[in-house]
Formats: C-alpha cells, structure tokens, sequence
C-alpha cells in the first residue's frame, strides 16, 4: 500500500481485484474495509457490521445491497445507509461508515477519511 498524489487518499487494489459483483477486503492504516463494485461504480465502507460487528466479507452483494452474514441486516453500499430491518433505518447509529473512492488508471485509491462515497 502506498499514497498517492496526496497523503489521504491510499492504493489498496487493482480494478481486476474487484470484478463486478463482487467485494474485496482491503486495509488503509489500520481500518479494514470493503470495496464493493456495483456495475463499475466502487464503493469503500467499514467492513464490520454495525449490528453486532460481524465481518462483511461474510456476506453476500446483490445489486446494491450488501447482506450480513450472521443475522440478514442489509444496507445499501452506496451510501452505508442501512435498508432492513426498518428499526436499523430510524435508530442512528447503524450506517456504516463510507470512504471516498477514486480510480487512477487501473488503482483504486481509498481516501483515509470517512466521507460520503465517490460514484468512479
Ligand atoms: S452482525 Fe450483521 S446482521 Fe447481525
């Protein structure tokens, strides 16, 4: 892993690392997270489910929506907003945690610092 062009945001994979349809664990410092590829579009977020912790790399990503493993809570890969249950939607403190993402050739580049997610 190493920065580029400024220090936030960071190299973590290559494009032919997340095909389409599919989800990759990566690590920036110490955080672990999961860049998902929704056709094309990469999304970075916590990899750790804001239900009871369980890693997302456990579940499974269909169309936008990433479902955990452990208990089917299911949230929305774009934005971290959880989608079911209902309960996860009106409660705070159940979104995941996003982080930018940019592409520079055939790297994706996460930026350290949470924010609302970046359509590649
Ligand atoms: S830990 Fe993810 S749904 Fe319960």
């Amino acid at each position: 892993m190493s920065t580029a062009g400024n220090d936030e945001f960071v190299r973590v994979a290559k494009l032919g690392d997340v095909p389409a349809g599919t989800i990759a664990e990566v690590e920036i410092d110490e955080q672990v997270l999961v860049l998902a590829n929704v056709d094309g579009g990469l999304y970075a977020m916590s990899a750790w489910c804001t239900h009871l912790g369980t890693s997302l790399m456990l579940g499974r990503l269909s169309g936008c929506t990433l479902t955990c493993y452990a208990h089917l809570w299911r949230f929305d890969v774009r934005t971290g907003e959880p989608i079911w249950p209902p309960m996860a939607r009106i409660v705070p403190g159940y979104r995941l945690r996003t982080h930018p993402v940019r592409v520079e050739g055939d790297e994706i580049l996460v930026s350290r610092r949470p924010g609302r997610p970046s359509v590649s």
